[in-house]
């Protein structure tokens, strides 16, 4: 007997930097995190002109509801990206370190994968896609809206930014897993509909890059409702191109 205690299992052997991206995932997130609900609290300038923050879309007035409005709203997409299949990959890794990387050991003992609470409810994802497509449609009736100024039709730089907004967030709905599930899944032969295997094969192509557009659409919400709010607190002012 030597007395020593046996030698404790190695994280991994990867030498090189695997822990730069869940670290960035982590610090991406909460800042995210952190902006939204500062953001829903704050309950003003978030409009001006014909532009309205995408965090206050669609515009909710209930004169029975005592907070800001935008928690009516908030819960859609964030239960959309929170269940997101991407998503979950990338906080399991990130916050969990469930493995945080390839070939790196994970740190919880055991596993139930997701049928347990919480996680049993990343199942809804589905159901969030189908309330996000509504979502959507009020995000691009505020773009064209975004146009119109008091004297007509014009283009602004809040245009502009509102427009690449939605643009990103549809590319990420449309990309999502659940979507191309449901215009190809439940068949034996996909190709024998001709309208269901083009759009499914339309919608595999954009899941190509689907976690992409998850992070460009994040990042464009986030600063196009900057944008907005900058504008709106007269801080800079929107430049009219047209
Ligand atoms: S899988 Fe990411 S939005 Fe559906």
């Amino acid at each position: 007997m030597t007395g020593k205690s046996p030698a404790r299992p190695r994280l991994t052997d990867r030498r090189d930097l695997w822990w730069v991206e869940p670290l960035l995932t982590v610090v991406t997130l909460v800042a995210f995190g952190i902006y939204a609900l500062w953001v829903a609290l704050q309950n003003q300038n978030y409009e001006w002109g014909p532009y309205l923050s995408p965090f206050y879309s669609p515009k909710l007035e209930a004169s029975w509801w005592p907070f800001s409005s935008a928690f009516l709203v908030l819960w859609a997409p964030l239960g959309f990206r929170a269940t997101c299949y991407y998503y979950r990959k990338a906080y399991y890794r990130a916050f969990f370190w469930d493995p945080p990387a390839c070939a790196v050991a994970e740190m919880r003992k055991s596993y139930t994968g997701e049928r347990q609470f919480p996680f049993v409810l990343n199942n809804l994802h589905r159901y969030f896609w189908y309330i996000i497509v509504v979502v959507t449609a009020f995000l691009w009736y505020d773009t064209v809206r975004a146009f119109f100024f008091e004297d007509g039709f014009g283009v602004g730089v809040g245009s502009l930014v509102m427009l690449v907004n939605v643009v990103l967030l549809s590319y990420y709905t449309f990309s999502c897993h659940s979507f191309r599930h449901l215009a190809g899944g439940c068949m034996d032969c996909v190709s024998a509909n001709k309208v269901r295997h083009g759009l499914w094969k339309g919608i595999s192509q954009l899941n190509l890059k689907h976690s992409l557009w998850a992070w460009l659409s994040m990042f464009s919400v986030a600063l196009t409702d900057a944008y907005i709010r900058l504008v709106a607190s007269g801080v800079i002012t929107d430049l009219r191109i047209f």
